[in-house]
């Protein structure tokens, strides 16, 4: 490279979200309807994961419709047109085509001006990812704002005669603007994956696999319980903790604590193992929606922030992880 290099262009000096919104769909399924096909109980399932029911999506409410109304939400509170959108990042697993992505189709409904649109697939992790990837747009000057949306319709690929999932994932939306802000609003993201780990979740065959069998199904996703119970409560909290020290703050700073809606243990797990203050409100969006994957942890944070135990400027940590594995941690100001 010669003379002085390329033009560059100026972001915003800081970021922030300034606006959630979420969709849960209709069908709400308690614990009742899924033990008889698994041989489990009511009692069962709410000992070992905390879930008393779930929400499941019915035909009409697609990725696509799910995802746009909590972006619609999501864009009134923060108070923007959606042209000033520039970017929508979604992220999912369960949007059926391997290509395109739904971004695209999603931010042309929601009436952006031709934003740039793209799905991310890092699982239950993907809505923190989408954070720290929309940070960095807004402050490096890619993105004026940008719309992260978690989505998923896990009910498609759940197997209902598999104990060790079917009681567990579920379906919804959640979506987040982010933009400029005069004070820093999202801290640094603490990420990172092992891929050591790699078949611990996973869709249990390729789609090739699947086309060249002899009854073809779908390829239901399946876990390994206890490991993932195993890394998520102990990783985890560390990883919490490093987003904690990155963020400039501690425990005794913090006042939401939104982790992944896995399982309800692992969540009390993780808060035990960072000696969480008993004032810290703690996410348990869990026991009402079941495990939504990407969509997860803005459900459980705008049900928060509509039932007044997460208030606006209060500092919120969050902590993603799933297959992959894949995990991503930051603290944000809630909206
Ligand atoms: C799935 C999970 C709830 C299973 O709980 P667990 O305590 O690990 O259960 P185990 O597989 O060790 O089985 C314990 C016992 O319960 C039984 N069991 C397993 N699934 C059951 C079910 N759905 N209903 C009733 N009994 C069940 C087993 O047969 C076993 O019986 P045994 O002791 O007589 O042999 C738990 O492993 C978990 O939540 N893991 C993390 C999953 C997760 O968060 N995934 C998402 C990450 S993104």
């Amino acid at each position: 490279m010669t003379g002085q290099g390329l033009a560059q262009v100026d972001g915003a000096r800081h970021a922030a979200i300034l606006g959630i919104g979420s969709y849960r769909p209709s069908r709400v399924i308690p614990n009742a309807e899924v033990v008889d096909a698994i041989d489990s109980s009511d009692e069962w399932i709410q000992q070992r994961s905390g879930i008393r029911q779930r929400r499941w999506a019915t035909p009409e409410e697609t990725v696509q419709m799910m995802a746009v109304a909590a972006s619609r939400t999501a864009i009134e509170r923060a108070g923007i047109d959606p042209k000033q959108i520039e970017c929508v990042i979604v992220a999912t697993v369960t949007h059926m085509y391997q290509t395109p992505a739904i971004a695209t189709a999603i931010a042309h409904e929601l009436g952006t001006d031709q934003a740039a649109a793209f799905d991310i697939s890092a699982a239950c992790a993907g809505f923190c990812h989408g954070i720290a990837m929309a940070a960095d747009l807004v402050r490096g000057g890619s993105a004026g704002h940008a719309l992260v949306i978690g989505v998923e319709r896990l009910s498609d690929l759940t197997d209902v005669g598999d104990r060790g999932t079917a009681f567990i994932f579920a379906d919804g939306a959640g979506a987040a603007v982010v933009g400029p802000s005069d004070t820093p609003g999202i801290g640094p993201v603490v990420w990172g994956s092992d891929g050591e780990q790699f078949d611990l979740i996973r869709q249990r065959e390729d789609w090739r696999d699947v086309i060249a069998s002899e009854q073809p199904v779908m390829p239901h996703l399946v876990m390994q319980g206890n490991a993932v119970f195993r890394w998520a409560s102990y990783q985890m909290a560390k990883t919490g903790q490093q987003a904690l020290d990155r963020a400039g703050i501690t425990i005794d700073d913090l006042d939401v604590f939104v982790p992944h809606q896995a399982n309800m243990r692992i969540t009390d797990a993780m808060a035990r193992a960072m000696k969480m203050p008993e004032r810290v409100k703690i996410a348990r969006d869990i026991a009402e929606q079941g495990n939504t994957s990407a969509a997860s942890i803005p459900l459980a944070l705008d049900r928060m922030i509509e039932e007044g135990d997460a208030r606006s400027g209060d500092k919120a940590l969050l902590i993603a992880f799933g297959a992959g594995l894949a995990y991503a941690a930051q603290v944000v100001i809630v909206p």
